[in-house]
């Protein structure tokens, strides 16, 4: 990184924390380069520090690096989420346990409380999401992220010959059934659009590195498998991905923006901080269909 920006790696997997850099104002192209280039040696996991971005500078910022959903270019995330818009941005998904002084919700309150890759539920699911901290609890309210790509690099080569040629089915209803309470799950979001069929081990369109590209609260089985079947390995799977040695633990720091690569990891954000009052905005960038 150029200039007086201090890049600063925070775990073995390659996470890396930048300070010095402002992201209000438009980037030009060398920078945008290096922030992508450090983002892929990351493993896909940036922490820029001390940012102080307005609703449209984060928008702006993250169009630097894809399409948003819920940009007029873009296609919107599940109806579902469409409540947790921000009222002026749709590109803006809010996360939080605020409510305003009706009681209406300021953000979705326990949003991503388990295993997931951002809408890995579409034949084209997110790549980056650039999360911007705004306000965190005193304490708790960490988020976790596993790192699927190292994961699948340390599996024997029996296991990646094994797993090389199946496919998952990721669907929405996963989710719906387990994380978001009727009356609030769209049914339109169960008729088919918010399915696909991915590879298990997919591989990043520049980096060339496979990941393991499976997660719990979104995979609902192995393509040709029966349940037991796909629910054993599975559950190997995860357990795998999840061990402490593939896992980044992402303490948030009020005006931290963070942007992580959904296509080589899954996030769980902790849900331990009770009313202390926690609110972030996220940008989730559109990708490619996996292979
Ligand atoms: C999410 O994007 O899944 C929410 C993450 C968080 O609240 O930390």
């Amino acid at each position: 990184m150029r200039h007086n920006h201090i890049v600063k790696k925070l775990s073995i997997l390659g996470t890396t924390e930048i300070r010095g850099l402002d992201l209000s104002e438009p980037l030009d192209d060398e920078l945008i380069a290096e922030i992508k280039d450090l983002w892929n040696k990351s493993g896909g996991m940036l922490v820029f520090r001390n940012q102080h971005l307005t609703s449209q500078q984060h928008i702006d910022f993250s169009r630097q690096f894809g399409i948003p959903f819920g940009s007029p270019e873009g296609v919107p995330m599940q109806d579902t989420v469409s409540r947790y818009l921000h009222p002026d941005h749709p590109e803006l998904y809010c996360v939080s346990n605020k409510v305003d002084k009706k009681g209406v919700p300021k953000g979705r309150k326990g949003a991503g409380t388990y295993w997931h890759s951002d809408v890995s539920f579409r034949e084209e699911p997110a790549a980056a999401s650039i999360l911007y901290a705004k306000q965190i609890p005193s304490v708790g309210g960490d988020t976790l992220f596993a790192d699927g790509t190292a994961a699948y690099e340390d599996l024997s080569q029996a296991m990646k010959d094994l797993l090389a040629p199946l496919y998952a089915l990721h669907d929405f209803a996963v989710a719906a059934a387990t994380q978001y309470t009727n009356p609030f799950v769209i049914n339109d979001d169960l008729d088919g659009a918010n399915k696909a069929l991915h590879p298990v081990i997919r591989t990043h369109v520049d980096t060339g590195r496979k990941s393991i590209f499976v997660n719990p609260g979104q995979t609902s089985h192995l393509d040709g498998f029966d349940q037991a079947e796909s629910d054993a390995l599975l559950k190997f799977l995860y357990e795998h991905m999840t061990q402490p040695k593939y896992i980044f633990r992402q303490i948030w720091q009020e005006h931290d923006l963070a942007m992580w690569d959904n296509r080589t990891m899954m996030h769980f954000a902790i849900d331990n901080y009770g009313d202390d009052p926690r609110y972030l905005e996220r940008v989730t960038l559109m990708g490619e269909r996996p292979v």
